[in-house]
Order: C-alpha cells, then structure tokens, then sequence
C-alpha cells in the first residue's frame, strides 16, 4: 500500500463516519499527493459533493431531445453538461438512421467548412469530409504545415481572416489547447476541436454513441481504460463521468491522465485512477486502450518499456464482465496495446466505434455550423 493509498484509505474512513467527503479533501489535499507519477482516486463510496444525481434527468433513454444547443464552439467535453451530450447523441442516431436508409438531409447545403489539420488522420479527416458532403455542404482541407501559420503567421490573425471568408465552422485538428482556445476567443464562426494534446472530444462523443447503441444504456456502466493517460482518456474521464458511467484508468506510473481532468471529472462521476490493470477492469462493461505511443509523440522505448503490462489480451478481457465489449480509437498495433485476438475477436466493436465518427460528426456540425 503506498502513501495515497493509506491516505484515501483514511479519508474514506472518516467520511464514512460522517466527518466530510472525499471529493472535498481530496481538493485541498497539497499538491503533493498529486504528483502524476504517484496518485490513486478512490471516489466508490463517495456520494456527498459532486456525485451527478442519479434519476430519470441523467438517464438518456429517459432524456427528451430538442437537437440543438447553446454552445458556439466544441472544444473540450468539460464544457459541455449531460444534457448537451445527450443533444449531440441523440442528432447522431437520428443522422444515422437516415444514412442507413439512404436518406440525407441537406443542412449544410451552401455552406463551407475548413479543415486545418496539423497531423495525418484516416478516421477524423474522411469521417468530416464525406459527413459534410452527405449535408450537402463543402470544405476545404488546409494541412496546417500549407498555411502561413507554418511560418509563424498569429492564431489572431488566421482566425480573425478565416472567419471573413464566409466559412461556417473551423475544424483544428492538433493543435495545443492553448491554440484551440485562442482560435474560439478570435473566430466568428464555430471552433471544432477535431484532437489536441489534451483532449479529443469528437472521439470521445462518437465512443458513448456507440457504447449507447450497443449496450442500450450509458448510466451505471464501467468503463475501463488500459494504458497511457493521453488525451484519450481524458476526455474519456469527462465523457463518462458527465454521463453517469464509471471510469477506471490503469496506467503506470508516470503516465497518468492530467490530475486537472481527474479533479473535474471527480465533481461529476466515479473515477477511479490506479496502476493496477486487474482493479481497473474487474466488472468493466467496456475495455478501452490507445496506442502506447501517440501520434508526433517520439518513439521512446522507456515508455513502451512501462506500458508493456498494460496491453489488453484475452486474460484482461476475462477479468471484464462477460458481455464486456472492446473499443480501441484506432489506430490499434495489434501485439502492442492490444492483441489480435481480442480487436478481431467477437467483442471487438472498433469499426462501429469508427463509423460512428461519421455520423457523430455530422450531429455536430448540424449543430453548430
Ligand atoms: N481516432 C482518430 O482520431 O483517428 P485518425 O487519427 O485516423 O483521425
């Protein structure tokens, strides 16, 4: 037992008894305790502060949606509630329903979209691209590596320019969330985030529509997060907390999700952060790993080194609960992160997960553009 777990094991203990809240001494513990390479969360039995309340407003089957928003821009799920996922969800299915049956409707026709990407992208690149042609709409795509901001040209003045051209909204994709914030702070016209350092939002969205449709539900399930605490799982802490699931990350020391993200996600939700992959998966409704390495990330062997117990097989699908099903963002090195057993075998929904980008995708833009 290390120190963070004799603490929390104390804290538990004297808010069981009545003496406060985890979640309220866990924001004042010192900064210490939360040294990413040494901190673990227990918040299962905390239900003072902060735990989102249970009932019909929480659960989305129960929820009545009006396919619109207030929101101006999508940049990080920490700025949305329950209720706006639940709206973006909702758009989805109903785009997908239609694309099912060959039917699109054309909210976008007229309009344009940029695409300023910083990284190659097969998912999120194809996914807006035929999303905004089903809409009836157009883009452009930009690698951002063509445009003068490879030169040094201001976040101000791309955005401000953008946004006189007549776009309809702007899709960042990598870029840090210093710049995706100030490109919301400068443009007219709707910010995306499409992926940053910290967060991938869109993903994260497409992964609870898919984790809706297959499991009926999203309230009350777990989701288990093996490996690098990336932008990935963080968003994944957001997502699922905001929405009533639990989430459990196991990843090795050092490599945690932000403790930023830890502490908001634990306002919302059940968030369990651990180095011990058993913990994290027992009675898991969902197993969810990344690649060990991001992408414009080196290629560092002492990381792979550490996460190399980190990898989901078919022993760690065995600890999830029976029907447990498998999810991975793509793209997956299958013998690394995760093995071929268990992406190409009969719990593996990655292509559902990825096709739902698409459909995703055109909620939001539905929304916002
Ligand atoms: N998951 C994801 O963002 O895929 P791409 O890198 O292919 O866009």
């Amino acid at each position: 037992m290390n120190r963070v777990h004799e603490y929390t094991k104390g804290v538990r203990e004297r808010a069981q008894a009545g003496g406060g809240g985890l979640c309220a001494v866990f924001l004042c513990t010192p900064l210490e305790f939360f040294d990413k390479t040494c901190y673990t969360v227990y918040t299962d039995d905390f239900c003072g502060r902060g735990r989102a309340p249970h009932g019909d407003a929480m659960d989305i089957n129960k929820y009545t949606p009006k396919f619109k928003t207030a929101q101006k821009h999508l940049l990080h799920l920490a700025d949305l509630t329950a209720e706006e996922i639940f709206e973006i969800l909702y758009t989805a299915k109903l785009f997908k329903k239609k694309y099912r049956v060959g039917e699109n409707a054309p909210v976008l026709k007229g309009k344009t979209v940029a695409l300023l990407f910083g990284n190659a992208s097969t998912r999120t690149r194809v996914s807006f691209e035929m999303g905004i042609r089903q809409l009836g709409g157009d883009y452009i795509f930009l690698p951002k590596n063509e445009t003068q901001l490879a030169r040094g040209e201001s976040i101000k003045d791309t955005a401000v320019m953008l946004g006189r051209y007549g776009l309809a909204a702007l899709v960042l994709r990598a870029f840090p969330d210093e710049q995706v914030i100030e490109f919301s702070e400068w443009s007219e016209v709707p910010v995306i985030n499409g992926i940053s350092d910290r967060s991938h939002p869109l993903q994260v969205l497409a992964d609870l529509f898919t984790v809706w449709e297959v499991k009926g539900r999203l309230d009350d399930l777990k989701l288990a997060y093996i490996g690098d605490g990336n932008n990935v799982a963080n968003s994944l802490i957001m997502g699922c907390s905001k929405v009533n699931m639990d989430v459990a990350i196991a990843s090795p020391h050092g490599y945690s999700p932000d403790r930023e993200v830890v502490e908001r996600g634990m306002q919302y939700g059940n968030v369990l952060i651990t180095d011990d992959v058993a913990a994290a998966v027992r009675g898991a409704d969902v197993v969810y790993t990344d690649v060990f390495i991001s992408m414009n990330d080196e290629d560092d062997e002492r990381k792979k080194q550490k996460l190399a117990r980190y990898r989901v097989t078919p022993e760690v699908m065995a600890l999830a609960k029976e029907d447990a099903v498998f999810m991975h963002c793509m793209p997956a090195r299958r013998g690394e992160e995760v093995a071929a057993e268990v992406i190409d075998g009969p719990q593996s929904i990655v292509y559902d997960q990825a096709e739902n980008r698409l459909h995703l995708n055109k909620a939001v833009l539905a929304m916002l553009a």
